[in-house]
């Protein structure tokens, strides 16, 4: 029996180093230590002996089931240990590695100077409307006293949606002071930007879209100062204190009388250079108090009532405010440049 014993010590050791995993670990103590196992095998033949050999058999199959026991712990950490290892190993995190960039979309450069417009006419008491990008004859042309044979009103100048001439793609936002005058009673302060359409090809300074910024004011007493005043203030407060501007007489058939508004170039302050094309002065929206016809056709009695109405490029702003050379960089996206500003 000793022999037996001994042989079970051996193999049993061999096995237990050998073992892989802890699977392995539980079907070796199975097999030794179990119930039906090996050395209980061994033991359940202890009758046979005599009984001077039964203690010293007995001791010795203590001192081996000890062994074992202590045997198959110590495998068992070991392989713990060994796997935490190559857990540890394949879950590396490298916190040196650069992080994913999480790519923020970021406000359109027209949207700036937009933003930056509405609100200081907002700070001045100015409500926001919008009006339709498709729009009827009556509201763009008729009402705005613009006749029928005005070449703005040709098929060569704006996009006509139905061959009878009645609705197209608005080529101002001048209709929204129609709309207004129609739907809100004096005192009228509202600032309306949008898109318009012409027919214009593309070049650096002209697109088919572009954006305009309507303003209407109608109330009682109101003058061309108080055009003067509210425009000089928007220059000044996008191009900063220090900007000189100018009002030059001009026509529009909805304002009388009528102006367009320059900024003197910031570039050569006057006197004329490359940004200006030799002007000293750009040329930055047309202006002017509301036509008393115009107030008459929308139910606004002139005799009671006057008013100021302006309109100004929204491209136009942007590209003088960040020195933009050419309208086409407003419109094709590249990332690489919108993301200058
Ligand atoms: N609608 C005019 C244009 O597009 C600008 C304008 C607006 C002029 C309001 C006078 C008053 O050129």
């Amino acid at each position: 029996m000793r022999e037996l014993l001994e042989s079970l010590r051996s193999a049993s050791r061999q096995a237990i180093d050998q073992a892989v995993d802890m699977e392995a670990l539980e079907s070796l103590r199975v097999k030794y230590l179990g119930k039906k196992g090996e050395l209980t095998a061994i033991l359940k033949q202890m009758g046979k002996l005599s009984a001077e050999e039964r203690p010293v058999i007995g001791q010795l199959a203590n001192q081996i089931r000890g062994e074992l026991e202590a045997e198959l712990e110590d495998r068992k950490s070991a392989l713990a240990a060994k796997m935490q290892e190559l857990r540890l190993e394949s879950e590396t995190l490298d916190v040196t590695m650069p992080g994913k960039e999480i790519r923020l979309g970021k406000k359109h450069v027209n949207n700036t100077v937009l933003d930056e417009v509405l609100d200081i006419f907002v700070g001045m008491g100015f409500s926001i409307v919008e009006g339709p990008e498709i729009e009827l004859a009556t509201y763009d042309f008729d009402r705005l006293n613009i006749p029928a044979n005005h070449t703005v009103r040709e098929w060569t100048d704006t996009f006509y949606i139905t061959p009878d001439e009645k609705v197209h793609l608005r080529c101002q936002t001048s209709p929204v002071q129609v709309r207004v005058m129609e739907s809100m009673k004096p005192p009228i302060r509202i600032l309306s930007p949008g898109r318009v359409y012409r027919k214009d090809e593309i070049d650096a300074t002209h697109s088919p879209m572009f954006h305009q910024i309507e303003g209407l004011v109608i109330d009682k007493g109101v003058t061309m100062g108080d055009l003067k005043g509210t425009l000089n203030t928007l220059m000044q407060k996008i191009y900063g204190p220090d900007t000189v501007t100018r009002f030059r007489p001009h026509h529009f058939p909805f304002t009388e009388p009528s102006c367009e508004m320059d900024v003197q170039c910031f570039e050569c302050h006057g006197r004329g250079c490359r940004v200006c094309k030799g002007e000293g002065w750009i040329e930055i929206l047309g202006a002017g108090m509301v036509h008393p016809h115009v107030l008459e056709m929308s139910g606004i009695d002139p005799e009671v009532y006057s008013g100021f109405a302006f309109g100004v490029g929204l491209e136009r702003l942007t590209m003088r405010r960040f020195q933009i050379s050419d309208m086409r960089l407003l419109y094709e996206n590249d990332v690489r440049f919108l993301n200058q500003f």
